[in-house]
C-alpha cells in the first residue's frame, strides 16, 4: 500500500515538474479537484483526444461528430433524470466532521480485500517459483476465494440497497464491516443522506428574470436532443452513432486522486443508436472493441479488466466499466452502457416532440434503443501517464527516469540536438527543426551535456533524439535514439520524416486493432 502511494505521489510532482498538470488558482492555494494543463499537458490531452475521435469518427462511416454547448435548457434534466437521481449517498463522520461518499467507503473495504488476495499471490508465487499458475491459485485457494466470495456479496448488497433508496441498509454494511473514518479512527457516522452532484448557475440580467440552469454533468445529453437533427442532416441509417467530446461538470464530494476525480473534466462519448431488441449484441461487441481501443495502445492485457455493475444507473439495462490498474489499484477508466429508449423517450414526453426514426426496412417508426461508450478525457490520461513512468535500472548501476508514453501520444516527437553550439552544427539542427515542425511536434535543444538532454527527453516522455555532429557535415547523417531501447542508429537525414512517421503516426498505431 505504502509503495503504490509512493508511486502515485512520484507521478503527481513528475506531472507538475515536466509541465503536464499543475493544480488551478495555484498561487492561491489551488482549488479543489479542479487542474490546468501545462504545456505538455494540453499536447498529451489533445493526441489521447484525436487518437479516439479518429477511431470513432474516421474508421466508422457510420459515426459522425457533434459539439453541443454545455449550457442546455433546464428541462433537459429534468427528463435525462439528473435533476431527481443524480446523487451520491453521503455520510458524515460526527467526530472528524468528514463527509465521505458511503458508496466509496465500502468500496475502499473491497479494495483491502483485493490487495489482500494480491499478496496471497505474491507469497505463493514465492513459494512455487517458476511453475507457479497465478489463474489456478486463484480459482483453488481456500483464503483467496473467501476474500473473493466476501468482497462480491459485500458489492452485491450495496448495489441492491442503493438500488431500492435502502439508505439505512447502506449505514448498517458500514457499521457491520466496522468502517472507520479514515482521517480520525472513530466509527461515529450520521445517517447516509442523497446530495445532487450538478452545478447550478443562472442564465440572464436581472434576478427576477434569470432562468436557472445547469452545467452540463455529462455530454451525452447534448447527443440526445440532436439526434434527430443529425439523423435527417446527414441521412444516416440505423445503427449509427454521434460521438463528442467536451467538457462535463459534477460537484464531487471524494475530491482526491489528482486527475482522477475532478469537479470539471473532459468526456470522450458516442451514442449509438440501434433497433429495439438488437441493444444486447450492439453492447457486446463495443465492450469488445473499446477493449481493443485501448490494447492497441500496448499497455498490457493486465493492465484492464471488465467489470459488470450490480448497481444499473436509472437509466440501463446493462452496463459494465472497463477498469485501468491505477497505481492506487483498478478503477473505472470507460463505461459501456446499454441506455435503452430511456432518453429518447423522456426527451419525447417533456419536449412534446416525436424522436423516431423510419426504418425503411421494417417500414415502422420507432424511439432507438442507445449503447454508450462513455471514457474520461482526463482519466485516459491519469492512466496513460502512470503507466509510462518508470525508474529504470541501468547496466552501469545507475538509473533513469524515464515517461514510455506510447509514441503516437507523446507530446513532443523528436528533440533536436547539436553535439557542440558550435563548427555550424547548430544551423544543421535548426534545419532539420524547420523541416520536420510541420508534419510532428519537434524541439530544439543545445543546452548542457548531450547525455543530461538524452535524460531530460527520456523524462519528459520524447520518443526520439537526434543528434547532430561533425561528421553530419559531410555524410549528411544523424545519430538517432530510441527513448525506451536507448539504441542509437546512424541515419540519413533524408529519411528522418519517413523513421518518425512510422512510429507515431495514428494509422500504424490504430491498425493494430
Ligand atoms: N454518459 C454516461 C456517463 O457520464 P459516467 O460513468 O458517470 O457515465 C463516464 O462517466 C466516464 O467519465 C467515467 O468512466 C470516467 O472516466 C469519467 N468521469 C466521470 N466522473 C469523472 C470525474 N469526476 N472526474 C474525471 N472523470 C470522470
Amino acid at each position: 500500500m505504502a509503495k503504490q502511494e509512493d508511486q502515485f505521489k512520484k507521478v503527481v510532482s513528475h506531472a507538475k515538474e515536466y509541465g503536464y498538470v499543475f493544480q488551478s488558482s495555484e498561487i492561491y492555494d489551488g482549488l479543489s479537484a479542479v487542474y490546468d494543463y501545462a504545456q505538455n499537458g494540453v499536447e498529451l490531452k489533445k493526441n489521447i483526444r484525436e487518437y479516439w475521435w479518429k477511431s470513432m469518427v474516421q474508421m466508422n462511416d457510420n459515426i459522425v461528430g457533434l459539439d453541443a454547448s454545455i449550457f442546455m435548457h433546464p428541462t433537459t434534466w429534468k427528463a435525462s433524470g439528473h435533476v431527481d437521481a443524480f446523487n451520491d449517498p453521503l455520510i458524515d463522520n460526527k467526530d472528524s466532521k468528514k463527509r465521505y461518499r458511503a458508496d466509496v467507503l465500502i468500496e475502499d473495504y473491497v479494495g483491502k480485500l483485493e490487495a489482500k488476495i494480491e499478496k496471497e499471490v505474491a507469497k505463493a508465487q514465492k513459494r512455487f517459483g517458476d511453475s507457479f499458475d497465478r489463474a489456478q491459485f486463484i480459482a483453488t485457494n481456500p483464503r483467496v476465494l473467501g476474500y473473493q466470495e466476501k468482497g462480491a456479496a459485500i458489492l452485491k448488497r450495496m448495489g441492491q440497497s442503493l438500488e431500492k433508496e435502502d439508505l439505512a441498509d447502506v449505514k448498517a454494511l458500514i457499521e457491520e464491516l466496522g468502517i472507520a473514518c479514515p482521517l480520525s479512527g472513530s466509527k461515529n457516522w450520521t445517517e447516509v443522506k442523497q446530495f445532487n452532484l450538478m452545478f447550478g448557475t443562472k442564465l440572464g440580467a436581472s434576478a427576477d428574470t434569470a432562468m436557472d440552469l445547469y452545467l452540463r454533468p455529462e455530454t451525452a445529453q447534448g447527443i440526445f436532443v440532436n439526434f434527430l437533427n443529425v439523423q435527417k442532416t446527414g441521412r444516416m441509417k440505423i445503427p449509427f452513432g454521434i460521438a463528442q467530446t467536451g467538457k462535463a461538470f459534477r460537484n464531487e464530494i471524494v475530491a482526491r486522486q489528482f486527475i482522477f476525480r475532478m469537479r470539471e473534466f473532459e468526456q470522450m462519448e458516442m451514442q449509438f443508436f440501434v433497433r429495439p431488441g438488437t441493444q444486447k449484441e450492439w453492447y457486446e461487441q463495443w465492450k469488445e472493441t473499446r477493449l481493443k481501443w485501448h490494447l492497441s495502445l500496448g499497455m498490457g492485457r493486465d493492465s484492464y479488466r471488465f467489470h459488470d455493475h450490480d448497481k444499473l444507473a436509472h437509466y440501463a439495462d446493462a452496463a459494465a466499466d472497463i477498469e485501468f490498474k491505477f497505481p492506487f489499484g483498478f478503477k473505472e477508466l470507460e463505461g459501456i452502457h446499454s441506455r435503452t429508449d430511456f432518453d429518447l423517450k423522456a426527451h419525447e414526453e417533456h419536449s412534446g416532440k416525436k424522436l423516431q426514426y423510419f426504418d425503411p426496412e421494417l417500414g415502422e417508426s420507432y424511439v432507438p434503443y442507445v449503447v454508450e461508450t462513455s471514457i474520461g478525457l482526463d482519466r485516459m490520461f491519469l492512466a496513460v501517464f502512470s503507466n509510462s513512468l518508470e525508474e529504470e535500472a541501468l547496466e552501469n548501476g545507475t538509473t533513469r527516469t524515464v515517461l514510455k508514453l506510447p509514441a503516437v501520444l507523446a507530446p513532443t516527437k523528436a528533440a533536436i540536438f547539436p553535439l557542440v553550439k558550435k563548427d555550424g552544427l547548430p544551423e544543421v539542427a535548426r534545419k532539420i527543426v524547420d523541416d520536420l515542425k510541420l508534419d510532428f511536434n519537434v524541439i530544439y535543444d543545445e543546452k548542457d551535456a548531450v547525455g543530461k538532454r538524452y535524460r531530460r527527453q527520456d523524462a519528459a516522455g520524447t520518443p526520439f533524439c537526434i543528434t547532430v555532429d561533425h561528421d553530419s557535415l559531410n555524410d549528411h547523417c544523424v545519430t538517432i535514439r530510441h527513448r525506451d531501447t536507448m539504441e542509437q542508429k546512424r541515419v540519413s537525414i533524408a529519411d528522418l520524416k519517413g523513421i518518425i512517421h512510422q512510429e507515431v503516426s495514428i494509422s500504424s498505431w490504430l491498425n493494430k486493432m
